[in-house]
């Protein structure tokens, strides 16, 4: 894996659009940066990114224009991050479809973006992951949210903890390019938060509002409707109804 590590940005995902002719296509380039100036999160939203506190990542690569399951590659980050916090004895679960939640707090995300072209993807999987934030810099995100500092009661190393997301990625990302989503369907529903429970899902169209259901095997949600019906869904934002 090459990585580029950057002082300040506007955002790593749009620095590494920008830049991603330059890198090398067969393998995984990472950047990182220090700080982002307007980072970006799901469905438009700010990514609280200040400086030297947290994890600021994108992970450029290139798959296959027909590679299986690729409407699920942000779940594969999602799980790695999963597996560095779990190595940590956390107990995350993931709010479907990539937020991850320690304590039903957020403390990390994944921005996935694509450009297709004739016959390959170039994927950009953007990863914040709240690593030293204390309650006063959590007070400006809008929902509940946690950093690894607040959950451990220790003080986190940044660079420890990419090397060993960057490792358990690379992994990852070669099994899911020999087999999919499938190997990793149980381990995904396994931290599936709010299972059995009422959500409301909006899925860019519509909103839904059923019981949290399960996973499919290429990662998508199945959402029991109220007339017993199951609606599975690509892609959405989700909201607990309590
Ligand atoms: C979300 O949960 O809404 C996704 C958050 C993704 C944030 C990361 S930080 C690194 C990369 N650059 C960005 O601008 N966003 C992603």
């Amino acid at each position: 894996m090459n990585t580029i590590f950057l002082d300040s940005v506007n955002s790593t995902n749009s620095f590494a659009k920008e830049h991603c002719q330059e890198f090398d296509p067969h393998s995984v380039t990472c950047i990182i940066a220090q700080e982002q100036t307007a980072g970006r999160g799901r469905m438009n939203r700010k990514w609280h990114s200040p400086k030297g506190l947290n994890i600021y990542a994108t992970f450029y690569f290139q798959l296959p224009l027909h590679a299986l399951h690729l409407i699920s590659i942000a779940h594969i980050m999602t799980l790695s991050v999963t597996t560095v916090l779990l190595q940590k004895n956390l107990q995350p679960q993931i709010k479907w479809p990539n937020d991850i939640l320690i304590h039903q707090k957020k403390i990390a995300g994944v921005l996935c973006e694509t450009a297709f072209h004739s016959d390959w993807v170039d994927i950009f999987l953007g990863v914040g992951i709240n690593m030293n934030m204390k309650p006063h810099h959590l007070e400006s995100i809008d929902q509940k949210a946690t950093s690894l500092l607040l959950e451990t009661n220790q003080p986190q190393n940044i660079s420890d903890f990419i090397q060993k997301l960057q490792k358990q990625f690379s992994v990852d990302l070669q099994t899911f390019k020999q087999n999919g989503f499938t190997p990793f369907h149980a381990q995904f529903e396994n931290l599936l938060a709010f299972k059995g429970e009422t959500i409301r899902c909006f899925d860019g169209h519509r909103e839904w509002v059923g019981i949290c259901h399960s996973v499919t095997n290429d990662g998508q949600l199945n959402l029991f409707l109220p007339n017993h019906e199951i609606v599975t869904l690509r892609s959405g934002d989700l909201s607990y109804i309590k």
